[in-house]
């Protein structure tokens, strides 16, 4: 089944239903692997689906065109979601020229055998002409790896932009107004938060090329296309590019005997209120997407862990790990927990928010077993210590 986004240009993607796990992302309400075709004087199929869907990209294109008759293949971005599938396409369409950059030539020669297919290279700004309309490239590096390009349409003014402006949803509706834009939204933070938010400059420097081009429409490889909300997104992505914060507090914490969770409810409870919003987040019962999700846009973090066998609790250093990735930098925070016999694990936890160039408020906040009430009244202490910075950090 195809959709139309302009006469002649059409999605022909398909919808996956039940992924669950990208890569590790947690993909709750699942996603699309989106593909377009321009049909002209020379028709061009822009980006391709993970393989095993490939099947359901074809029918949609033979559906509007006959294979063996497709002119061009072009390959925005190299990574398998999107490439997956070329291996077939380009069997299945025997005329048909891969159009890349060099660094995606280069990424797709070290995926598949490529030995057979014919490659039109295209540097920053070229053109390719298909009649009455043309395809103009636009080199992304960064977003989201280094071959990423997005493929432009000046006559109507479409930009089929890749991974960016994307989001991991699965829909019937195609459009941005065909969907609820809080979960479209939504799923557009997550998907910033998770794949691109180590990538703020590169993206920011896009963005700045893509205010240059008049743009009606934003067709990204996942989720919904962009006709009516174009300005929300791209609001939004300015904001995250420089990781805004707002007046949020996290408290992001790990407990074996409930000793770590009662210094991270009183933490929570000093921190509350005066226009601060403040969130509790268990490690054990938060993905890894969600916290990252949460992070983005938080001005303010508490991490707690209790100590375990000379160290971090597991699934609080996996956190801590995968946020430094994420580079979630220019935030407050402190570190805080129990022991028993060894304090070890404060240190450890201090190198990841000096990792991550967090301002780190204060020294460890401890506990040996259960929290007294003095220690419980110096948590509360320090959740106002960190609600007053995240103020301070929204209001720049
Ligand atoms: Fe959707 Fe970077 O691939």
């Amino acid at each position: 089944m195809s959709t139309s986004l302009r006469e002649d240009i059409d999605w022909v993607g398909v919808v996956d239903w039940n992924v669950r796990d990208f890569h590790g992302y947690r993909t709750d309400r699942g996603s699309t692997y989106n593909a377009y075709l321009v049909r002209d004087e020379k028709t061009a199929l822009i980006d391709t689906v993970k393989a095993h869907f490939v099947g359901g990209l074809l029918a949609n294109v033979s559906a509007l065109t006959e294979l063996d008759k497709l002119d061009y293949v072009v390959c925005n971005h190299a990574e398998p979601d999107h490439s997956g599938g070329l291996v077939e396409v380009m069997r299945a369409c025997p005329q048909a020229e891969l159009v890349c950059d060099e660094g995606c030539r280069d990424a797709l020669t070290r995926y598949y055998d490529t030995s057979g297919w014919r490659f039109r290279t295209v540097a920053d700004g070229g053109r390719l002409s298909l009649g009455r309309r043309t395809l103009q490239f636009v080199l992304t590096p960064m977003v989201h790896w280094p071959e990423s390009m997005f493929t432009y349409v000046p006559e109507e003014k479409v930009l089929f932009s890749m991974d960016a402006f994307g989001q991991h949803l699965a829909t019937a509706g195609r459009f941005d107004d065909e969907e609820s834009l809080d979960v479209i939204l939504d799923e557009a933070k997550s998907y910033y938060a998770n794949i691109l938010m180590p990538y703020g400059r590169p993206i920011a420097r896009t963005l700045d090329r893509a205010a240059e081009l008049p743009i009606e429409i934003i067709a990204p490889s996942h989720g919904v296309i962009w006709r009516s909300h174009i300005d929300s997104i791209l609001s939004a992505y300015r904001d995250w590019v420089r990781l805004k914060v707002r007046p949020k507090v996290l408290v992001i914490y790990d407990t074996m005997w409930k000793s770590t969770e009662a210094m991270a409810l009183a933490i929570l409870e000093g921190a509350a209120g005066n226009g601060v919003h403040a969130r509790g987040l268990y490690v054990r019962a938060n993905t890894l997407t969600v916290i990252a999700t949460e992070v983005l846009d938080a001005a303010a973090v508490a991490f707690g862990s209790a100590t375990l066998n000379g160290t971090i609790m597991p699934q609080m250093a996996a956190n801590l790990t995968y946020l430094r990735g994420l580079r979630a930098y220019g935030k407050a925070g402190l570190v805080f927990g129990s022991y028993g016999w060894g304090k070890s694990a404060f240190p450890e936890l201090t190198g990841y928010l000096e990792a991550m160039k967090f301002q780190v408020l204060r020294d460890p906040l401890v506990s040996k077993f259960a929290p007294s009430a003095e220690v419980r009244a110096e948590c509360k202490a320090a959740g106002r210590m960190l609600a007053d910075e995240a103020r301070r950090l929204a209001a720049e």
